[in-house]
């Protein structure tokens, strides 16, 4: 469950770095986290990872400085259950973020959806409010935008951004522009106070979520620890930066956001600098899925690396992330896989070289699975080096040149019975499925289903969110509303089942 990978190491991590240094009195502050979080950014779209036009200068410094995971994976290829799994620690199909609807895949929420995250669920800014956290999200929340799941009411003290994806313009009338939230009102609409050019591409927004992260650092590095989460959206479609950006990239549009953002993360991590700061904060860098090939080549990326697919599909490499940590006093160090930063019981630095690399190092056979959404769909097992599980898979797009016969296809296909499996390390692309006479795919099959069957005698599913649609509760009128004149008229309740048709 590469899943789970991600989201429980994570939080292992998280929780490791903020109990060190709570102890007596006295003892240092708990780390400061800033985690940054792209939208549709793939594998291969940083000059780190590959990308041959190496536009990401300081998150590539980053990772010369501290860590890359070059074995990442999200929760799911999807953004609101790969977001709601990344903040709960929880797979979605325990948070709630899955549908039982027809197809059992691809459910997120558009601003017609029902459902959000559960008030059962624990966030992690809950948790270190606990600590004596202060915790703000800039950017696309994602998990719900009915007043019952704003994430001031989960554990954020202040929120500047969107609970949606910028989609528009809208007319207002069949459906709203989507609002942008300064804490628990609105300030304005997607389109109208903050527009994108579609025709041009520009936006100010990557500027503005800038300026908010460098004023909440500001505000509360000297106070109290603090977590940000940098959640921006330039880089899903429509892919938009600012001026200054535009046009600069080699690679389009999209390499013009991904520059804008680059840069801006330089910027942070200065300030981090400046205010000194820097080795008591942990910064994490990553993504909620892969790349999105159904938005390429305009608004999108083909990038040139092994594991270039599309989110939504059941294959783990469409929820393979780039993942790269700030990790201070560790120059060089190239982390071989994301165990390495692995918490160590009662070790109590306040910094983040709690993060100490143990090359070649897999202190972890938790057998983990990829969570797609319901049914279970594919599963990685072990490291690099163990072979992984599909159950189902379904493509819908892919690059040019990435057809694999019987294995990308256009419909979901139900490979339960006689599953394909890849062996990860000698083929992180999954193109390869091993033959099913061979012995190594009879030893993985029996080795992975027995895991497979522990995962599902313990699985509680939590109450499924995204079946229901309404577009009575649209973004019509969202709290501030009315301080703008900006209120609209929604109509008739009429909740229905979702559709989700791609
Ligand atoms: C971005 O900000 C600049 C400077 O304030 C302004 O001239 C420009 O119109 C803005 N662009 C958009 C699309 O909002
Ligand atoms: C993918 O390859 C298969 C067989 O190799 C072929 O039948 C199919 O048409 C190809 N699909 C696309 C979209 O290229």
């Amino acid at each position: 469950m590469a899943a789970v990978v991600a989201a429980t190491r994570w939080w292992r991590l998280l929780l490791v770095l903020s109990a060190a240094g709570m102890g007596a009195s006295g003892a240092p502050q708990p780390p400061n986290i800033l985690l940054l979080l792209m939208d549709d950014m793939g594998w291969g779209d940083l000059g780190v990872y590959g990308e041959p036009s190496r536009e990401t200068p300081n998150l590539d410094r980053m990772a010369a400085e501290g860590m890359l995971f070059p074995n990442f994976y999200s929760a799911n290829p999807l953004c609101s259950p790969s977001r709601a799994a990344l903040l709960t620690g929880r797979l979605p199909i325990r948070n709630g973020f899955y549908t039982t609807n027809a197809h059992a895949r691809n459910a997120y929420t558009p601003q017609e959806i029902v459902g959000g995250i559960p008030d059962s669920e624990q966030l992690l800014p809950e948790l270190l409010k606990k600590a004596g956290y202060v915790s703000k999200i800039v950017g696309k929340w994602h998990l719900g935008h009915r007043p019952q799941f704003h994430p001031l009411k989960h554990g954020f003290d202040e929120w500047f951004g969107s609970p949606n994806c910028h989609f528009g313009p809208y007319d207002n009338k069949a459906r709203p522009n989507i609002p942008v939230y300064r804490d628990w009102e609105m300030v304005g609409r997607y389109y109208e106070e903050f527009p994108i050019n579609l025709k041009t591409g520009e936006a100010n927004l990557t500027q503005i979520y800038l300026q908010e992260a460098l004023d909440f650092i500001k505000r509360q590095a000297r106070h109290h620890p603090f977590f940000l989460y940098w959640a921006v959206d330039a880089t899903h479609a429509p892919v938009y930066a600012s001026k200054p950006f535009l046009g600069t990239s080699q690679r389009g549009r999209y390499g013009d956001a991904v520059r804008e953002i680059d840069d801006s993360i330089g910027k942070m991590l200065e300030l981090l600098q400046d205010l000194h700061v820097a080795d008591n904060t942990f910064v994490f860098f990553t993504s909620d899925n892969g790349a999105a090939l159904i938005s390429a080549p305009e608004q999108g990326e083909c990038s040139p690396s092994l594991l270039t697919v599309s989110p939504q599909p059941a294959w783990p490499s469409w929820a393979s992330v780039p993942g790269i940590a700030a990790c201070e006093g560790r120059p060089g160090h190239r982390s071989p896989s994301i165990v390495t930063c692995e918490g160590r019981p009662g070790h109590r630095s306040p910094s983040i070289a709690a993060c100490e690399g143990r090359p070649g190092h897999r202190s972890s056979d938790e057998p983990l699975g990829h969570g797609q959404t319901w049914p279970l769909m594919a599963v990685v097992q072990g490291l690099q080096d163990t072979p992984s599980l599909l159950f189902s898979l379904q493509g819908i797009d892919f690059c040019p040149g990435q057809n694999v016969s019987g294995v990308t296809t256009h419909n979901l296909e139900d490979h339960t019975k006689l599953p394909l499996i890849f062996h990860l390390g000698r083929d992180p692309g999954e193109r390869f499925p091993l033959s099913f006479a061979s012995a190594e795919y009879q030893e993985a099959l029996s080795r992975i289903t027995s895991v497979v069957q522990q995962h599902q005698e313990a699985l509680v599913p939590g109450q499924p969110q995204l079946n229901v649609c309404n577009w009575a509760v649209m973004n019509w009128a969202p709290p501030g509303c009315e301080k703008l004149g900006k209120c609209l008229t929604p109509p008739e309740s009429i909740p229905k089942k979702c559709l989700w048709s791609h």
